[in-house]
């Protein structure tokens, strides 16, 4: 795995957007999976700049959301399918029906074929960009997920909830999804770039175990120090517990 540690966060954002763009621009169509969360905002923010400033064309990209809370519509605000929105899509000239997400009612195993089915009938994922949970998830992929696992509907771990509730505004707990859908460790591992963005100091220790611990489902970013082509960009707060810091 290959480990780039950057001053703070305004610089794993720019550099994150920089890994993104050259993949856009090596090809005429480029298939992404992409995350949600705080990580990537900066990340997101520097795509739609570059594409504001001409530099950046989305007419080829299909996107891929990682994940979703099973239950909230596409509309809810709360939901991941609004976050992509907000965040890029409206701004930026991804065709309608190239940017996807999971569907997040109905029935499960159908949402769940159906969204391997998209991914496969898009050629597979060209680079699947993520960020990592405090307790090493990937995804919606908590601790215990196979590592054969593809798209599933899973039970969200409380300590999840609890970050989701303190960190992306929900007005209680109880408002918190009990389960989401997310791709699955395998589904991720199929694409061909694997990218981890990691900020802040509470990051730290699944950082290290990411990069350093033994390869087991007990933290599921550990299975991509098996990815030929995995990279994990984090600030300098995050590679606090990593024993050698490379620049
Ligand atoms: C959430 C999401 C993940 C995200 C992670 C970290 O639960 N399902 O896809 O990577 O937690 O989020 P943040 O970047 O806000 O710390």
């Amino acid at each position: 795995m290959n480990v780039i540690v950057v001053p703070d966060y305004e610089q794993l954002s720019l550099h994150a957007a920089e890994a993104v763009a050259a993949e856009i621009r090596a090809r005429a169509r480029t298939v992404l999976g992409l995350p949600t969360g705080n990580t990537p905002k900066g990340m997101y923010r520097e795509l739609v700049r570059m594409h504001q400033a001409g530099e950046l064309d989305f007419s080829g990209v299909v996107t891929f959301n990682l994940d979703e809370y099973w239950g909230l519509s596409p509309d809810h605000p709360m939901s991941f399918a609004y976050y992509m929105r907000t965040h890029l899509v409206d701004h930026v000239n991804i065709p309608p029906g190239q940017a996807h997400w999971p569907q997040s009612q109905g029935d499960q195993d159908a949402a769940c074929r159906a969204y391997e089915e998209q991914i496969r009938a898009a050629g597979g994922l060209d680079l699947v960009v993520l960020g990592i949970g405090n307790n090493g998830h990937i995804g919606f992929n908590e601790p215990g997920t196979p590592f054969d696992s593809r798209t599933h509907v899973v039970r969200l771990a409380e300590e999840t909830r609890l970050a989701n509730f303190r960190g992306y505004g929900f007005p209680d707990l109880d408002a918190v999804p009990k389960f989401g859908i997310s791709m699955g460790i395998a589904t991720i591992m199929s694409a061909r770039r694997v990218l981890l963005l990691a900020s802040g100091r509470e990051k730290a220790t699944a950082v290290a175990r990411t990069v350093a611990g033994p390869v087991t489902e007990q933290v599921p970013a550990s299975i991509l120090q098996r990815h030929p082509d995995a990279t994990i960009i984090v600030d300098e707060e995050a590679a606090f517990a990593l024993a050698s810091r490379e620049a």
